[in-house]
């Protein structure tokens, strides 16, 4: 017999799992819950593999494809071979959809990934590389402890760079090597419209014009979030923010979750790594 429906839920739940029908229904709908929420987990794996596919099978002019064999074996990145396909095909897809606006790499360290967007683009839109080209600085309160573990590291000279190499923060002059780099790469920064911006983003980034495509590469909360403030609302419509940094370091995601939050406008997209389109 059912129990009374004017009893409370939770003692009807009790009163009906003391009876071999009931247990066993209340069995199934375990099951059927934890079914339910295998698929999900499913789905969303297969979404990222689906979009892990479509990001590998870029068409790339085979001259970009060969500044990218070069960036990687010359070490000027962490990021790998399909990583930065997936940020050549960014550029290009501006210059096919003919989103105004500049490209920004904020955040370049040995300048790898900028060298790949550069050649990329189309060599008459201007694009900006701000970075400290010195050591970082130090993350805030607002950075989990990931992050102050890392900066510790770096902090006490115990980085290393790839392969061994000496970390890019300790080097004598960083900038005068990104642009030797460039250069090197057959990306020359004054043939393709490229400055090089040193010092602090919070003194840097100050232009107003739109921008069709940034890779935000900072890693930390207060850099990501300077970033944030002073990119996304030049965003031309339908351009482009990459989060390097989303799924990696807490402050990261903590700024781009506190800036999006409730802001209206913006298209957040999990692929690769994150990426925010901006309507309209
Ligand atoms: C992970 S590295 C960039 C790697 C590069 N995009 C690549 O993969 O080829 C992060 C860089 O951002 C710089 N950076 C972080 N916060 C900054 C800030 N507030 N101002 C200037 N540079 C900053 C660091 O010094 C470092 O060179």
């Amino acid at each position: 017999m059912d129990a009374p429906s004017s009893l409370p839920s939770r003692v009807r739940r009790r009163l009906a799992r003391a009876t071999p029908t009931g247990r066993r229904l209340a069995e199934t709908e375990a099951q059927l819950a934890r079914a339910r929420a295998e698929l999900r987990d499913a789905r969303g794996r297969l979404k990222q593999a689906r979009s892990r596919i479509t990001e590998a099978r870029h068409d790339l002019p085979t001259e970009v494809d060969a500044v990218i064999d070069r960036v990687r074996e010359e070490r000027l990145t962490f990021l790998s071979r399909r990583d930065l396909r997936n940020l050549a095909a960014l550029a290009r897809d501006v210059e096919a959809r003919g989103v105004p606006g500049e490209v920004i790499e904020a955040g370049a360290a040995l300048g790898g990934s900028a060298i790949v967007l550069a050649a990329a683009k189309a060599p008459e839109r201007p694009m900006r590389v701000y970075d400290v080209f010195d050591m970082i600085p130090a993350p805030s309160e607002r950075d989990g402890d990931d992050v102050h573990r890392r900066y510790e590291t770096i902090r006490d000279g115990q980085a290393k760079g790839l392969g061994g190499d000496v970390y890019y923060g300790y080097r004598e002059d960083l900038l005068a090597e990104v642009s030797a780099s460039f250069a090197r790469l057959g990306v020359p920064p004054a043939e393709h419209r490229v400055e090089l911006v040193k010092g602090l983003f919070e003194e840097t980034i100050t232009g107003d014009g739109p921008v069709a495509l940034a890779h935000l590469d900072g890693d930390w909360y207060d850099s990501t979030m300077t970033c944030l403030e002073r990119i996304a609302p030049r965003l031309s419509p339908g351009g482009r923010l990459v989060l390097d940094d989303y799924y990696a370091w807490s402050g990261c995601r903590r700024a781009v979750d506190d800036y999006f939050r409730g802001r209206e406008g913006y298209a957040l997209q999990e692929r690769a790594r994150l990426h925010v389109v901006r309507r309209g």
